[in-house]
Formats: structure tokens, sequence, C-alpha cells
């Protein structure tokens, strides 16, 4: 049964729902908002909000998790069921950022933590009612910019990024981002780090696979003079460098049993006791990780403690590869060929249609990464201002042949490799037409086959038949 009958009003344009059972939060949040121009309904209970809500029709939703007669996220479905495209605002309990979370999956359009601050609401309630934030561009405009937190891309997936950007960046809450190598993962922790009340404080980053494992607690906690051969004056560790900032643990799945035992119990404790040391420092550091890796499976082979791994992992960022994500790659190409060209001092290339079409459809193992050095080299090697499909198959076959981790290889190998790579990106090139690819090649349709079979590349058959190279 829908509740928006012909007797209803149409939606309030400024009214807003609070509801909220803590009389004090209630009546704060109430008293913020009415300084703020807006008026307001306020209910403290799952059947109150329900009858206000299809009375009212209030423009917005501000709701909290728990309450006496329902959960809210039962409310949320219920307001969604009702009336789809309502923005609810939830206002989770200090520390409940993974309920927060759970609620903005079934489709909460943002959150506020308690206690609810004043300018945090502000900000909440002034773009969901899309209203030009004082002194600034609004959150659409940055959007409709194609560029936010230096980060380029629309696709649903990065879109969800930046939403569990803002999400984070206002909280003290450790984050975890995952995802391969060349996927961005660094720019999104340091994009939380930007937005953060911390943003004036440090940025550390800590490669937790680059260090030796003998360094490492050092490296972390510091140690002092004479505590181990090398050790020839008292040093801070990146904790302590870190203070009142962000410490970015790089590569978090790297660190040994040792390390994470210790890391566990800095996290637990907040203090670090340097290396030689019995004293303890207290350090105030939000932490945000990164991992290429998949923890859980790390865990199930014993080599991740699973307690840290939910200590560091409030919020999980999880960030899709770029083939994935193809929608984003005009937009990325467009963005690094600008960068790159600039960097250069050369003037504004761009991408023909055909070379487009062919970057959409190269495997990108190398992410985002790989596709600014794709267009970094295209700005050294094409002269001319327009980017023939020609030129990037030539710039992405150089790539590929100096991809080869450098190795010596015996000659036979090398052929192999390079005959595999030639074929997938001349099929690439052809959106997998084989038909298309044998004639580039010289060689026979049947011949082809044979080839991507011992290549162990799936091949549908028939005429017209098209290889998916999604990988
Ligand atoms: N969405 C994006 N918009 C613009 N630039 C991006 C985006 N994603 C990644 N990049 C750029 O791609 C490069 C790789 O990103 P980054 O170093 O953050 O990846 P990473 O996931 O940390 O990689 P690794 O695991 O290898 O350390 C950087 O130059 C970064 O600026
Ligand atoms: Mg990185």
């Amino acid at each position: 049964m829908s509740l928006r009958g012909p007797l209803m009003s149409a939606p309030s344009s400024e009214l807003i729902l609070v509801i909220d059972d803590d009389d004090s939060v209630r009546k704060t949040t109430v008293g913020f908002l009415n300084a703020r121009g807006l008026a307001t309904i306020a209910a403290s209970s799952v059947g109150e909000a329900l009858r206000l809500f299809a009375q009212r029709q209030p423009a917005a939703v501000l709701l909290d998790l728990k309450l006496p007669d329902g959960t809210g996220l039962d409310v949320l479905k219920e307001l969604q069921r009702q009336a789809p495209g309502t923005p609810v605002v939830v206002i989770s309990g200090y520390g409940n950022v993974g309920e927060a979370v759970e609620a903005m999956r079934v489709g909460a359009t943002d959150f506020i933590e308690k206690p609810v601050s004043r300018d945090r609401l502000f900000a909440v309630v002034d773009k969901i009612l899309r209203r030009p934030m004082p002194g600034g561009e609004t959150d659409l405009e940055r959007v409709a910019d194609g560029s936010r937190y230096g980060m380029v891309g629309r696709s649903e997936a990065v879109q969800r990024i930046y939403q569990l950007i803002e999400m984070a960046a206002p909280t003290k809450c450790r984050v975890l981002i995952a995802g391969e190598s060349g996927t961005g993962k660094e720019l999104i922790a340091r994009a939380i780090h930007a937005h953060s009340s911390r943003r004036d404080k440090a940025f550390v980053e800590l490669n937790c696979a680059a260090i030796p494992s003998e360094l490492i607690e050092s490296e972390m906690f510091g140690h002092l003079k004479g505590s181990f051969t090398g050790a020839v004056s008292d040093r801070k560790g990146q904790f302590e460098v870190a203070s009142g900032g962000t410490l970015f643990l790089d590569e978090v799945g790297d660190m040994t049993p040792m390390t994470q035992t210790k890391l566990l119990r800095v996290l637990q404790e907040g203090e670090v006791t340097p290396v030689g040391s019995s004293e303890r420092r207290p350090v105030d550091v939000r932490i945000i990780s990164a991992t290429s890796k998949y923890l859980p499976d790390e865990i199930a082979r014993g080599a991740f403690r699973e307690d840290l791994y939910h200590r560091i992992n409030v919020l999980t960022i999880a960030v899709p590869p770029l083939r994935a994500r193809r929608e984003d790659v005009p937009e990325l190409a467009e963005h690094f060929l600008r960068l790159a060209c600039a960097e250069n001092g050369v003037r504004p290339k761009r991408l023909l249609p055909r070379a487009m079409d062919f970057l959409g459809q190269l495997p990108w193992h190398g992410n985002v990464r790989e596709l600014r050095n794709l267009m970094e080299r295209l700005v050294v090697l094409v002269p001319r201002d327009a980017v023939t499909h020609q030129d990037a198959m030539d710039a992405f076959q150089i790539s590929g042949a100096a991809s080869d981790e450098g190795q010596a290889l015996p000659l036979r190998e090398a052929r192999a490799r390079f005959e595999r790579q030639y074929i997938l990106y001349r099929l690439s090139a052809n959106g997998g037409s084989l038909g298309q690819t044998a004639r580039d090649l010289g060689i026979e349709r049947t011949n082809l086959y044979r080839k991507l079979k011992a290549l162990g590349i799936q091949v549908p058959r028939g005429k017209g038949a098209r290889v998916t190279l999604q990988d």
C-alpha cells in the first residue's frame, strides 16, 4: 500500500523529520536545524516516526539507529519503500561506524556521529537539500568538475569510494583500503587525511613490505642509542612522527607475526615503547592501512592475526581493478594526458576515438598506474596533437616489451612471450574479432585458433566469434 495518495500534501521543501529517542540529542538537533532556518518535526519511536512521515512528507529525515520499538534500519527500509529518494541521514552512536556503513549499504544518504556537531550537521543538511555551502563549491559542483580529492572517475564503484572517503574523513575510524597494485590506494589514504581535522598535521607513510623485518619495529616505535648495532643515536619512530596526524601502513599484510603482535598492543594501549627502552610514550595517531593481499585468506592460512585485522579494519574501502570499471578509462586517460602535456611543457594533445576505444579494451593489469604511464609515454613518443589508434598500440607494445622484469630469457621463451603479448594486443585492438586479427597477423584463422589454444586463451567457435579479454 502506498501512503502517497491524493490527500497527501506535496513534500515540504525544507521540513526535516528528526527521529531519536534520546531527548537531549533530539532537542539539540532540532535546535540547530531551527537556528539554520529549517522547519522540523520530531519523533522518538518507530511508530511515531512512520506516522509523522506519512502525514507530513518531510524533505529529509535524520534517523537514530537505536530506537525503543525497532531498529533504525527497519525504519530506513520502510521510508524507502514509501518514498524512495527521500534523503535519510543516519545518526550513529560514537564508535558505531560499522552500523552506519550498514545503513549506507541499505541506502542511507550519509551519516553523522554522536555527539552531533553543529558544523557537521549543517554540512550534511546543506548537501542533501542541495544548498550551496557558504564560501565553497557544493559537492555536486565538485563531482561535475570531474575531479574530487585529486581523483578522477564516475563509475558507480568510484562514486561509492568518494562517499566512503567523505564518511571516514571526519572520524578517527581506522580504514583498511584493499585493492590491486596501482588502483589508487595511497591516493585514497591521502584524501581521507586531507579532509580530516588532522589535515594540518603529518601524513606519514610506512611501507611494511619495503622495510626489512629486523628494522621495522625500530622504524615504527623508535629506538634508543646503542639498543642494537647501528643504533648510533636515539631515533623517533614513525608513530611519534605522525603524532596528531595520520599513519599510513602500506602493505600491512606483509608484517612478521612478531611485528603484528607489537602493533596490536600499540593500537590497544595507545602507547609506544621504543626499542631498548622501557618508557611508554602515549601517541595520538589515526591509522589508515592498505593491502594488495586478501587478508581473510592470510588469516585463514595463519599469516595474519585476526584480532589485528579487526583493529585496523573498522571500515573497508575496496578499490576495484580498472578492468572492472572500464567506464572510468576515458576520463582517466584524458586527465593523465593533460597532466603529462603540462608537465612536459607541450601543447595539449587529444586521443582520437579509435585510440580511446583501444584503451578501453586493454586488460590494465597495472591498473591506473599503468594507464598513467602509458599516457606519459605517448606525450614523449607522439609529436602530433592528435593521438591515433596506431600511436596508442605502439606505446602499449613498448610497455609490454619493457615490463619483462628485465631478466634474460632464452630466445624461445622470449619469442613465445612476445607472440602472446602481440596476439593479445592485436586481439584487443580488434575488439576480440578473430577474423580481423588473423588478417592483421597474416595467418590463417585455424592457425590463430591453434595458437590461442596453446596460449590458454578461451576461444568461442563459429564465424564472427569474438574473444573476451576481460583479464
Ligand atoms: N581515481 C584516480 N584518479 C586520478 N589518479 C589516480 C586515480 N587512481 C590512481 N591514480 C594515480 O595512479 C597512480 C597509482 O596510484 P596509487 O599509488 O595510489 O596506487 P596504489 O594502489 O597505492 O598502488 P601500489 O599498491 O602499487 O602501492 C598514482 O599516480 C595515482 O595518483
Ligand atoms: Mg601504494
